[in-house]
């Protein structure tokens, strides 16, 4: 729709020679294919196109020679061309595609060739660019067509055509199907490996295996919708959890890895989730950077940035810019992410604890995300995620975060104001960046203006309170008074509306008319499928909607008097024919421009009157009933009028363009008072989900140890209550009194697997910022956060539950320190009984000598109990059930206490389960005989 808008304004912008010239043009380009004997052997209809003979190739059309020609240069890619009002797909690609977009391949028949084509209005680009790109993960090149320069002779027809963008997942902009909840991350991974050989031709992969234990890696990401920009060092064992943090839409690679067997790196991209290009390695200097950011790097950046994340950011600048082509990146500056400053959750505790989505259907409903969310703007949501997904480990900043949600939970209507305020507000960072990348419109400038206004009044509800805390948001949220005043004055809010209205009306005509279009229309003369006007009264016809207030500017204003004068020569001369041929004689303009008199009548003396009356008029088309005239005055008056509508057109662009340029000299502080809206949004949303859900401000500390009372867990909190069932709060004390692990016992479906996760759950949420859901908290900063939870079978790597239960296992006691918090469930469940245990046992030994994290361990192994009596650091605590001697039933009360549980009472939750009897009877014999002595 942009693009086309921009064209439009374009292509009305040209004054009546060139439109004088389209006419004579697209006659002649009907005309142009004159082949004869030949027939087009090409695509799905037979040989590829490089086997057609040089002669043969020079009779193609030209719209075909520059499909050809664009299809080889972006092999990679699908080509959608535009054609007047239409994308097409040709050759063996619409073949291809055509049956799996729902469009209808036509063979289109010039006098010798037949062609394969299917084709879908401009206006539904947005539609299939997410089937291809989103749902079938292709590449899509967009061929543009444009008025070929006045002095360019190299072919006969008025449009050439160029691939202005190559779009695929993580290249998407403004694309409306893009998520706006969530970030849009294109990232490139570069092993150090890599950037060893990059000078050589080396097998990337030789050298990496030898080294694979510790790979390091340099990452880079960016969000093109929003011009954010990182890069973070890591390891190849790191990068799942890497991914499942950042969640790029696509990842980049060093090119030497397309076709390589095994790469640590490769085995880490899960390929049934990301979507993957390759791209050549690069080293560009931070000044090549400068190329592509808004502002300067930051010196501190440059300090921090390895040079193999220099080069990840290199390689991604460059396939960047390689798919944008010509447009203007214009990112943020990059970010240094270290691992210092936030807490790593790793992959399995990603989904272990349902951070973004849930273990069972991978949905967002009913994850953690899903369960705390209350934000109500999109880049807020963003910001959330991000914060989820990465809390911080400084306590300064943690606590900057918790007291605003602080101020916000006591001032329930200041709170609620400024949440219905930033409800109405746009998404800022995308429109900013949309007008950077030069892709933005008015209606952007009217978000932006609204946002001004919003920001207004936030500003004085802030001044309002006498809150210390608000304070620095106060000082921060810029008032942009002077462009709020400009884009009110430029443009004209109620014609931006009625023209939105007419878009769309003229796109449901497009419709209507794309499914008339007939068979036999000539694939060359794209100028048939133009949108034709019909043929209205004159006024009309010519009611062009203004954008920019009449008055803005003395250009306008002489320009719109220019009009009101020429219309009102029109009336004249309408009036004259209208009393002199009874009002037979009507001013017309036709489609192509053509300015003549319809007679309603083809009276031989009629005409003859007409002609005694203007002797220099010319009948040019009769039929029975009427006659169509050539008149010069009519002519000249109307070609005066379209030479001074595209004086306004331009005109009206160049004052678009001064208001983006004015409110872009502005875009950093816009960007820093977006950011404040950003941080209200979320503040006011974790305080209104502290006081709808009980929840209580954490104290952080650097202590190495927890102490939550009545804690709960948010997720199944929120499930038992849909269910009107409470939720049973439990205490942990963990490494309070030395005992940084504790051992977990007990019945199963009894709640240890709730709690273990409850406890990660609070310390992560502590550290977004968030109030927490317990009585008390007092947490010490967690570093890391580790889980090993339940069965996870990864058959798509050929690896079997237990195999990916020690790799995690593994993982974590590899990397855990003493700062770190682990929850370990069931550990050595996958195998035999007594190997589980042995496993268990040494694993235990291990997180208690070396790691000394703190640990929530839960096993049916209560002999584990006996073995580490001895150990005071590690502590026993249980979960059991009741039971009710009586009727023989029993109930959960899922409480911790101190103390090792004996009993599983596993064949208690198998009858109610609904095991057959028989089995329970014959269980129960077995379990009495290995149990008696
Ligand atoms: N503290 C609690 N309060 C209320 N219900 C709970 C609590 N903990 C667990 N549950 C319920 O019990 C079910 C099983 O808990 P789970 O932690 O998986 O038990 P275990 O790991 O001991 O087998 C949960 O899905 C939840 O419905
Ligand atoms: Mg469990």
């Amino acid at each position: 729709m942009l693009i086309w808008r921009s064209k439009w304004i374009r292509y009305c912008s040209l004054n009546f020679l060139q439109n004088c010239r389209r006419f004579t043009c697209c006659h002649v380009a009907n005309k142009s294919p004159k082949v004869k004997d030949v027939h087009l052997l090409q695509g799905a209809l037979g040989p590829p196109l490089e086997l057609i003979q040089p002669k043969e190739k020079t009779l193609l059309p030209p719209l075909l020679k520059e499909v050809n020609l664009q299809q080889k240069k972006f092999a990679d890619c699908i080509l959608l061309t535009r054609v007047g009002n239409f994308y097409e797909l040709y050759f063996d690609q619409a073949e291809e595609l055509g049956p799996l977009l729902n469009l209808r391949v036509s063979k289109k028949k010039t006098s010798h060739y037949e062609v394969s084509m299917a084709g879908f209005p401009f206006f539904k680009l947005d539609r299939y660019l997410k089937i291809l790109v989103e749902d079938l993960k292709r590449c899509v090149a967009l061929s543009e067509e444009a008025l070929r320069p006045a002095d360019d002779f190299s072919s006969k027809n008025m449009y050439t055509r160029f691939v202005t963008r190559v779009i695929t997942p993580g290249t998407l902009i403004d694309e409306n199907f893009m998520d706006h909840f969530q970030s849009n991350y294109v990232m490139s991974i570069i092993s150090q490996d890599s950037v060893n050989n990059a000078n050589q031709n080396d097998n990337v992969s030789e050298g990496l295996n030898e080294k694979s234990s510790s790979l390091r890696i340099g990452l880079s990401w960016l969000d093109l919708s929003t011009g954010e920009f990182f890069s973070q060092t890591s390891d190849h064992q790191r990068l799942v959890g890497d991914l499942a943090r950042i969640q790029p839409k696509e990842i980049v690679l060093d090119n030497r890895l397309q076709g390589v067997g095994s790469h640590p790196i490769l085995e880490s991209i899960d390929r049934s989730i990301y979507f993957v290009s390759y791209t050549p390695m690069q080293d560009w200097s931070f000044q090549q950077w400068s190329a592509y950011l808004e502002k300067e790097i930051e010196p501190t950046y440059i300090e921090n940035c390895s040079i193999i994340e220099k080069r990840a950011g290199s390689v991604l600048l460059s396939y960047v810019s390689d798919r944008l082509l010509n447009s203007h990146t214009n990112l943020r500056a990059p970010i240094h992410v270290s691992l210092r400053d936030s807490m790593l959750i790793d992959a399995s505790a990603m989904k272990g604890l349902e951070i973004r989505s849930s273990l069972q259907e991978n949905r967002y409903t009913g994850s953690l995300l899903h369960a705390i969310k209350r934000s109500v703007t999109k880049s807020g949501s963003r910001l959330l995620t991000q914060r989820l997904c990465s809390p911080s480990t400084d306590i300064s900043e943690i606590n900057r975060r918790l007291d605003l949600v602080e101020v916000f939970i006591h001032r329930d209507q200041l709170r609620t104001e400024i949440r219905h305020l930033l409800k109405r507000s746009n998404d800022t960072h995308r429109i900013l960046q949309r007008l950077l990348m030069r892709r933005g419109n008015a209606y952007d400038l009217l978000g932006l203006s609204n946002n001004f206004s919003i920001i207004k009044n936030i500003e004085s509800l802030l001044t309002k309170t006498s809150s210390k805390t608000l304070k620095p948001l106060l000082n921060a949220l810029y008032q942009h008074d002077a462009l709020a005043s400009l884009i009110s004055e430029a443009l004209n809010e109620s014609a931006l509306v009625r023209k939105r209205t007419e878009e769309e009306k003229e796109a449901e005509d497009i419709a209507a008319q794309s499914t008339e279009l007939s068979e036999s229309e000539s694939i060359v003369s794209g100028a048939k499928k133009r949108t034709s006007v019909p043929e209205n009264g004159f006024k009309q016809n010519f009611s062009d909607i203004w954008i920019i207030t009449p008055t803005f500017n003395e250009t306008l204003q002489n320009l719109h008097k220019r009009i009101e004068s020429l219309l009102l020569s029109y009336d004249k001369l309408q009036n004259t024919l209208d009393k002199k041929f009874e009002s037979k004689a009507t001013l017309r303009k036709n489609p192509s421009k053509l300015y003549y008199v319809h007679m309603k009548s083809s009276n031989s003396l009629l005409l003859k009157e007409f002609m005694s009356v203007f002797p220099k008029a010319t009948v040019f088309h009769t039929t029975k009933a009427t006659a169509s005239i050539q008149l010069p005055e009519w002519s000249s008056l109307g070609l005066e009028l379209e030479s001074v509508k595209s004086f306004i057109h331009q005109e009206e662009a160049r004052v678009l363009q001064i208001i983006i340029d004015t409110v872009l000299e502005e875009h950093k502080k816009i960007r820093e008072t977006a950011n404040i809206l950003d941080e209200l949004d979320i503040s006011t949303s974790l305080a209104d989900l502290a006081a709808e859900c009980e929840f209580s401000r954490p104290i952080l500390d650097d202590s190495l140890s927890n102490t939550i009372i009545q804690g709960r867990h948010p997720i199944v909190e929120k499930g038992l209550k849909n269910k009107l069932l409470q939720f049973t709060p439990n205490d942990c004390l963990v490494g309070n009194s030395g005992d940084n692990i504790w051992l977990l016992t007990g019945p199963n479906m009894a709640g240890k697997s709730t709690f273990l996760r409850q406890n990660a759950v609070i310390s992560i949420l502590a550290q977004m910022g968030s109030f927490v859901p317990a009585s008390y908290a007092k947490i010490g900063i967690v570093d890391q956060i580790f889980s090993r939870i339940g069965s996870a079978d990864n058959l798509y790597h050929q690896q079997s539950t237990f195999m990916v239960e020690m790799m995690e296992t593994a993982f974590i006691l590899k990397n855990a320190t003493n700062r770190s918090f682990i929850i370990m469930d069931e550990v050595g469940r996958g195998t035999t009984a007594r190997d589980g245990l042995a496993i268990a046992y040494g694993c235990l030994k291990y997180l208690s000598d070396v790691n000394r994290a703190r640990t929530l361990f839960a096993t049916h192994a209560h002999e584990l109990a006996e073995k580490f009596k001895a150990y005071k650091n590690i502590k026993c605590y249980c979960t059991d059930i009741i039971v009710n001697e009586n009727t023989d039933t029993f109930t959960f009360d899922y409480k911790i206490r101190e103390g090792v549980n004996m009993r599983s009472h596993g064949l208690r939750v198998a009858e109610v389960a609904g095991l057959p009897k028989e089995v329970l009877v014959a269980a129960n014999e077995l379990l009495h005989q290995t149990t008696s002595p």
